[in-house]
Order: C-alpha cells, then sequence, then structure tokens
C-alpha cells in the first residue's frame, strides 16, 4: 500500500484529480475505454472540482472513460438533491464531457433490487473490470456502503446502513437522521478489491481513527478499508489532519519512502 501524506484537503485532492488525469491520459491511445469507479460524499468534491478544471483547460477528456459509481440509497428518486445521481450530475457530469452512455450509477428504485445489483456486477465485467477505483471513507472505516461486518468478499447488494452512518450523512438531510433513507445499494468490498487500481481519499481528524485501522490495523470486517492491505495497488491520499492518531513510525515511514516517489 502506498500512503501519501499532503498537507491539507487542497493538496490532496489534487495530487487525486492529477492521479487520475494520468491514468485517463496515459490509456487515451487505447481502443478500450478507461473503467473509472467513482464515489460521492464530501471528501471528492474538491478532486471533482479540479478534473472539471483540467477538462476546461484541455488537460483531459473523458470521452472515452466509462464509470461506475459506488452506490446509490434505496428509495430516494433519482432528482432528489441527496441522491447520488443529482450529487455527480452537479459535481461532475454536467460540466464534463464523458458521454451518458458510459456511466453507471445504481439504480435504488429498481423493481428488483437483486437483479440491479447482479446486473451491475455483469455490466462492470463486460466493461472489462475497474481500472482505478476511486473511495472515500466513512468514520468508521466504511468504504462505499460496506458498512462494519460486511464481507471482504462482498460483491453488489442491498444494504442495511448502520445508526452511525445515518447519522453522519443526516447532515445532507436536514440533521435528521430518520430522514436518511436506512437501506443503500452498495458495490461490495470485493467489487472494490477486483479493480486494477483502488485509490482512497481520507482527510480531516474525523477519519483519523479509519486511517490508523487501515493501515496499522489488521484485516478485519470491523474496517472494511482494512481489506485494501490485500491490494496489489492500493493507494491512500490523506491530509495532515487525518494522520493524528498514526504511530510517528508509520508517519515517517510513509513520508521518507514517498519522498523518492516525486
Ligand atoms: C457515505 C458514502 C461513502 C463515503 C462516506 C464518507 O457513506 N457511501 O462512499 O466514502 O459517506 O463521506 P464523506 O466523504 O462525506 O465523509
Amino acid at each position: 500500500m502506498r500512503l501519501i501524506i499532503e498537507p491539507n484537503y487542497e493538496q490532496l485532492s489534487k495530487w487525486a484529480a492529477n492521479y487520475v488525469i494520468e491514468r485517463i491520459n496515459a490509456a487515451s491511445g487505447n481502443a478500450k475505454p478507461f473503467v473509472l469507479g467513482l464515489p460521492t460524499g464530501s471528501s471528492p468534491e474538491a478532486m471533482y472540482a479540479e478534473l472539471i478544471k483540467a477538462y476546461k483547460e484541455g488537460r483531459v477528456s473523458f470521452k472515452n472513460v466509462v464509470t461506475f459509481n459506488m452506490d446509490e440509497y434505496v428509495g430516494l428518486p433519482e432528482s432528489h438533491p441527496q441522491s447520488y445521481h443529482s450529487f455527480m450530475a452537479e459535481n461532475l457530469f454536467k460540466h464534463i464531457d464523458c458521454p451518458k452512455e458510459n456511466i453507471h450509477i445504481l439504480n435504488g428504485n429498481a423493481k428488483d433490487l437483486q437483479a440491479e445489483c447482479q446486473h451491475y456486477e455483469d455490466m462492470i465485467r463486460e466493461a472489462g473490470g475497474i481500472d482505478l477505483f476511486l473511495g472515500g471513507i466513512g468514520p468508521d472505516g466504511h468504504i462505499a456502503f460496506n458498512e462494519p461486518g460486511s464481507s471482504l468478499r462482498s460483491r453488489t447488494r442491498v444494504k442495511t446502513l448502520t445508526s452511525d452512518t445515518r447519522i453522519a450523512n443526516s447532515r445532507f438531510f436536514e440533521n435528521d437522521p430518520e430522514k436518511v433513507p436506512a437501506h443503500a445499494l452498495t458495490v461490495g468490498v470485493g467489487t472494490v478489491m477486483d479493480a486494477k487500481e483502488v485509490l482512497i481519499l481520507v482527510n480531516g481528524h474525523h477519519k483519523a481513527e479509519a486511517l490508523r485501522a487501515a493501515v496499522e490495523g489488521g484485516i478485519t470486517q470491523k474496517w472494511t478499508i482494512s481489506a485494501l492491505q490485500m491490494h496489489e495497488h492500493g493507494i491512500i491520499v490523506c491530509d495532515e489532519a487525518a494522520t493524528d492518531k498514526l504511530t510517528v513510525e508509520t508517519y515517517k515511514y510513509f513520508k521518507n519512502i514517498e519522498k523518492e516517489n516525486l
């Protein structure tokens, strides 16, 4: 695993955006589109803003990019301002040149939710798998909506959200956890880990415990992000505040080895 420690949220967002741009550009001559896994949440917002800026400046195009989003609430209309469909349109898709037919987001209003999840897995496979999966984590270390206790080999499915997550996300629902949908469709930990590369964004002191578990803890379903330790090309980019609970030894180790990677 690589752990990139940037001074602040702005810098980590730039680092992540540059990484994505490099990967897309490196694949631009390929016949096969570049397949990107995408998250929602506040963590990737500034990275998306950087990607939009880069697109407007002609530094990247999304014409040959296929996207799969991580998750979506169950039962929330797509037009709801807090649906992940709305989030993605507002924060990325309506500003870039990614063809509509290349964009995939789980349908949390499908009649048959299980069939929807299976179809999603099929589409990912048909696209040749995900080249780069971007993600954030919750303060409890969940990735996508794979709450603590999720199987580390899980696939796309319906998940019941924990009260912690509903409380954390209530800031988008008038601060009322009851207004946060109780269920979501989410890619599984296994779905994320099948990607060729995984890049996770972690910022803020409130994520420090999760970062410690991800980097220094054992692999456990209690912190689903810890599965990243088994990935051959896992990267976490974080800010200084998120490192507050790492040991000095861990902190210095990653700072030192990344100096050579500049
Ligand atoms: C939600 C999403 C996750 C996201 C997490 C953290 O639970 N399903 O994909 O990583 O929130 O959100 P934030 O980035 O706003 O802290």
